[in-house]
């Protein structure tokens, strides 16, 4: 099995670097597992002019999994948008139609007094969110700036979303609920917007076929509330691109820190790029304080949906939470004055109980 890693920038090199080697450390172990390494984001531009260089693609081409870090920098803001450290993942996701992200957001025990929300609010929470991720307002034509007629300039960008592609997802949706407690939360905006009162309409057609499966449907802005109100309503909640990643990072800090979040993003033979939510974090990269258990847990994500390797994935997942449970910290997920890892020996601490 071969992995394309590509780490990014800020701290992607740091995190990924941890992942890398809970990777080797099962490789050693028996499992197949090949690394080859390729340039993405800023530093794919610094390598090749290209936030997406050909090499990369090629790279990701011939492999079976994509393990991603982070993309960004300040200093690459500047650039026309096409040449943006952006624009290396998303068409990542949108070459490789990686529509279904899901993004599990669970509150490890330990760490319940992390968020910054009350433990009785959060303590047992088990979401999944899934994000529709190659279409939406993030790839709708036209866009753009132009000057209007009152000589103004003018911003633009359009939500789409087709019959299909709101089918696809919704299918996804109901047969991960199957697997878990059987119930879909559906959030759009349909008492405002075209393209969501159409999600919601065929969302409750697909609905029509999973019958054993529970749906609701909620607006976003109701859900942005109800997340911070009583996160654990929900079981799956199935959204589009834009309103998925902002509900995924708002409930990344119930589980305490958005450094927890692992991430699939799947096409539908199961190809998949694998990421941690967050960011680049330009701020403390190269310090060694990055968390790397997003990271970390994205590879478990890895091994149970694109390579079948479901025990090596409770391996891993079960490492973590060995890693938590005997208190290893990093900085954003330790109580006040208690001793915290850094990135490298975050990493330790979970390779040790592997
Ligand atoms: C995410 C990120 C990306 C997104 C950025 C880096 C393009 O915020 O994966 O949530 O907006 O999808
Ligand atoms: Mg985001």
């Amino acid at each position: 099995m071969r992995i394309a890693v590509l780490a990014g920038d800020g701290i992607g090199p740091e995190i990924t670097a941890q992942a890398v080697r809970v990777l080797e450390a099962l490789a050693g172990n028996g499992l197949a597992l090949e690394l080859e390494y390729g340039a993405v984001g800023g530093a794919g531009y610094d390598a090749a002019g290209d936030p997406l260089p050909a090499a990369t693609l090629a790279l990701c081409e011939r492999a079976d999994a994509i393990l991603f870090g982070a993309v960004g920098a300040p200093r690459y803001d500047r650039l026309e948008r096409a040449l943006r450290p952006e624009q290396g993942l998303l068409r990542l996701r949108k070459h490789f139609d990686l529509f279904a992200n899901l993004r599990p957001a669970v509150v490890y025990p330990e760490l319940a007094h992390a968020s910054t929300l009350r433990p009785d609010v959060v303590a047992g929470l088990d979401l999944l969110i899934i994000r529709e991720l190659t279409s939406d307002i993030y790839f709708g034509k036209p866009r753009g700036v132009i000057v209007n007629e009152a000589g103004e300039r003018e911003g633009y960008d359009t939500m789409r979303y087709t019959e299909g592609e709101i089918r696809r997802i919704a299918v996804t949706a109901f047969e991960t609920a199957r697997k878990r407690a059987r119930r879909v939360c559906s959030v759009d905006k349909a008492n405002v917007l075209e393209t969501t009162q159409l999600w919601r309409d065929v969302v409750s057609e697909v609905h029509a076929d999973y019958a054993d499966v529970e749906l609701s449907h909620m607006y976003v802005d109701n859900a942005a509330m109800q997340l911070i109100r009583n996160p654990r309503q929900f079981d799956v909640m199935v959204t589009g691109n834009m309103f998925g990643d902002i509900l995924s990072d708002e409930a990344s800090m119930l589980t305490g820190s958005i450094g927890m979040l692992p991430s699939a993003s799947l096409n539908a033979k199961g190809y998949g790029l694998y990421e941690p939510i967050h960011g680049s974090a330009p701020d403390i990269a190269g310090k060694d304080l990055a968390n790397p258990l997003g990271t970390i847990l994205s590879t478990a994500m890895m091994l149970r949906y694109s390579l079948g390797q479901e025990q090596a994935a409770a391996r891993v997942e079960g490492a973590v939470r060995a890693a938590l449970r005997d208190g290893a910290r990093s900085a954003d997920i330790a109580r006040d004055g208690e001793p915290t890892l850094g990135t490298v020996a975050m990493g330790d601490a979970v390779l040790a109980r592997l």
